[in-house]
């Protein structure tokens, strides 16, 4: 009865996420102002199995975007206070390196000579001054477009632009570039995202390449001859229902994720107010399990103690970025209760006991059941609990791994085999 009530709360979450995202997708497509019909990409490019290698993204990108705290309100000031934030808060000794701004930092026109400009109320001194800060604070800097003539806010963006545009972000000192898919004219995926592809390459500067297509057309499959990351669902928004449906739709992408290459579940949206501390530890938790990019999504200058904690859970982020570049996949799901799995480099692997349900639950699994080799002994390190009596911080088990699951929390766990 208990699961049957909670399996349906899922779905009213499920539902609400998807009327959402179905009205941002429905936005975004009437964007898409086209006079042809959609063209499917499969039916234009075939692809092939090789991917794209410019050395960068080995592990998931780390670092701050714009988007999910500000949208469009954003200037120079902000950015340049967040830069020195990521370092003062220790976010960039945590592992977080890209500064990104996302839409509207652009004037809307371009200059006579074709080039993009910024917006100068926004970013009064230009963005190069903006990348020049950014940098001198030991951080990287990124930027955004659209693969279309305009960006989602309606502004100039990239489509047959691209090489002016590559060049642009190069002379500015742009180390990575977040390319969206509105505006796109119904014209083919792979052909729109591949100019830009190219011209990143002829700009002569590695920018890591983040495809924004809202995972329309199964980008895994293409994107990673074309770029290190890729989106792979419409946007999330700060509430678990969003995330929770976000992270239903990774369910068997696993495989296309590798060093060099990552499915994208989207930004986080830790510390923006939406949810509570143990949803937030739950959604960083399960990004980590995703080897998700970590791009932090909220105020950087204002963070609560709580927040702060878990993006900067060291070993948490351990997990995300795991050299061996395996992501994470679900070994169990009754409903409400689920298991996690990442095999870690070292042989250990990182363990998620997931509960969605509304009340908090005791949950098992096993060493032989997370895929783990046999062995006398296990040594557990659980991942946030600080350690108590009945929580301890390690602990030894000749298989069961268990713990009690707060209401829409997670117990984390890493898991090495005694030799
Ligand atoms: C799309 C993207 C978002 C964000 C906005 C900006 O919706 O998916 O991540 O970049 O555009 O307009």
């Amino acid at each position: 009865m208990k699961k049957r009530n909670s399996t349906s709360l899922k779905k009213v979450y499920g539902f609400i996420a998807v009327a959402f995202m179905m009205i941002t997708l429905t936005v975004a497509m009437c964007m898409s102002v086209s006079a042809q019909p959609m063209v499917r990409t499969q039916d234009v490019v075939h692809t092939t199995k090789a991917k794209w290698d410019n050395g960068l993204a080995k592990t998931p990108p780390m670092g701050w975007n714009s988007w999910n705290h500000y949208g469009c309100n954003i200037n120079a000031d902000i950015i340049k206070e967040t830069a020195d934030a990521m370092v003062s808060t220790g976010m960039k000794d945590a592992g977080y390196q890209y500064i990104v701004i996302d839409d509207c930092w652009m004037d809307s026109v371009r200059t006579s000579s074709g080039r993009l400009q910024n917006n100068p109320k926004r970013f009064p001194d230009g963005i190069k001054a903006v990348a020049d800060y950014v940098h001198s604070k030991g951080l990287k800097f990124g930027i955004y477009s659209s693969a279309g003539t305009k960006t989602c806010q309606g502004l100039p963006a990239s489509l047959d632009h691209e090489n002016v545009d590559a060049k642009t972000f190069a002379s500015w000192g742009v180390d990575y570039l977040k390319l969206d898919n509105c505006y796109n004219q119904g014209r083919p995926l792979i052909e729109r995202y591949t100019a830009m592809h190219n011209a990143l390459k002829a700009a002569g500067r590695p920018i890591v390449f983040s495809i924004c297509e809202w995972g329309v057309d199964s980008p895994w499959e293409w994107a990673p001859k074309l770029g290190n990351l890729w989106r792979t669902t419409g946007d999330i928004n700060d509430s678990w229902g969003s995330m929770t449906y976000i992270l239903d739709q990774e369910v068997g992408l696993y495989k296309y994720a590798g060093p060099g290459h990552w499915n994208d579940p989207d930004m986080l949206e830790v510390g923006n107010g939406g949810m509570t501390n143990t949803e937030y530890q739950a959604h960083f938790s399960l990004w980590c399990m995703l080897a998700a990019p970590l791009m932090a999504g909220n105020d950087l200058r204002n963070m609560s103690p709580a927040t702060k904690d878990i993006l900067m859970n060291k070993d948490v982020i351990a997990v995300d970025q795991d050299p061996k570049g395996v992501q994470g996949h679900k070994i169990s799901d009754d409903g409400d209760q689920e298991v996690w799995v990442k095999p870690l480099s070292d042989g250990s692997s990182a363990v998620v006991l997931l509960n969605r349900g509304d009340q908090s639950a005791f949950m098992t699994t096993t060493a032989e059941q997370v895929g783990l080799p046999k062995s006398s002994s296990y040594k557990v390190k659980n991942l946030w609990s600080h350690g108590s009596r009945y929580n301890p911080k390690t602990f030894t088990t000749e298989d069961l791994i268990r713990g009690r699951v707060a209401s829409h929390g997670v117990v984390m766990y890493r898991v090495w085999p005694n030799k």
